[in-house]
């Protein structure tokens, strides 16, 4: 009897941490499905600890790959440019550090009007909730409030670029 009991404990105590080991916002973004390509690009710039901390409280704002591709056509960016920006690390820290945010933001309960958050890149980013939605430096945000553990993601329509910051 007690054997069994000390099974089931065991047992809850893997699946506990096998939950919470899980919930990041690279595991989220993974569950998803169409964001490999943002998660292949943290990980070429040796950035993949910021998201994959279970501790981490940061809202991150990604495009899905469709967004992606459609954010480097419209750069008028080719396959092999595509390919040889993946290997610029410097900008790809520049791209991936401005479209997070050190604290966890919910969209849903900011009030409407325009509001600053500190990229983890340093210059503010500007989101604006209004009756049309809610936008980023006026890219509009197609999925809110994606909850990975204490963190957010904010899936928007493209790729959010500093300012200064030329691709091509
Ligand atoms: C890589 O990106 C940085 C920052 O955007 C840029 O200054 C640099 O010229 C790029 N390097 C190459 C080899 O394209
Ligand atoms: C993020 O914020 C936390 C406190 O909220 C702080 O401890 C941590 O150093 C910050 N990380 C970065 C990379 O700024
Ligand atoms: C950036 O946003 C913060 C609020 O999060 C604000 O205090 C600061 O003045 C802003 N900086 C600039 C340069 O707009
Ligand atoms: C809401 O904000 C966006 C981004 O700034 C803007 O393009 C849009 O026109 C605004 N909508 C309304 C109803 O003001
Ligand atoms: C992926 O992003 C594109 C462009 O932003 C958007 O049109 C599309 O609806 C998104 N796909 C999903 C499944 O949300």
């Amino acid at each position: 009897m007690k054997a069994i009991w000390c099974r089931i404990f065991l047992f809850c105590v893997v699946l506990i941490s096998v939950v919470h080991g899980d919930t990041t916002i690279e595991s989220v973004l993974k569950a998803k499905g169409d964001f490999s390509d943002i998660i292949e690009g943290a990980s070429e710039a040796g950035l993949t600890s910021l998201y994959n901390n279970p501790s981490a409280k940061e809202t991150v704002f990604t495009p899905n790959n469709t967004g992606l591709m459609n954010t480097l056509s419209q750069l008028d960016i080719g396959a092999i440019q595509a390919l040889q920006l993946l290997q610029n690390h410097t900008l790809l820290r520049q791209l991936l550090l401005y479209g997070t945010v050190n604290q966890s933001i919910s969209i849903a309960s900011l009030s409407s009007g325009s509001h600053q958050f500190p990229s983890m890149l340093g210059p503010n980013l500007t989101l604006v909730k209004n009756s049309t939605g809610a936008f980023v430096n006026d890219v509009r945000v197609i999925q809110q409030d994606i909850a990975a553990g204490a963190s957010e993601i904010q899936v928007v329509e493209t790729l959010l670029i500093p300012p200064n910051v030329h691709i091509s």
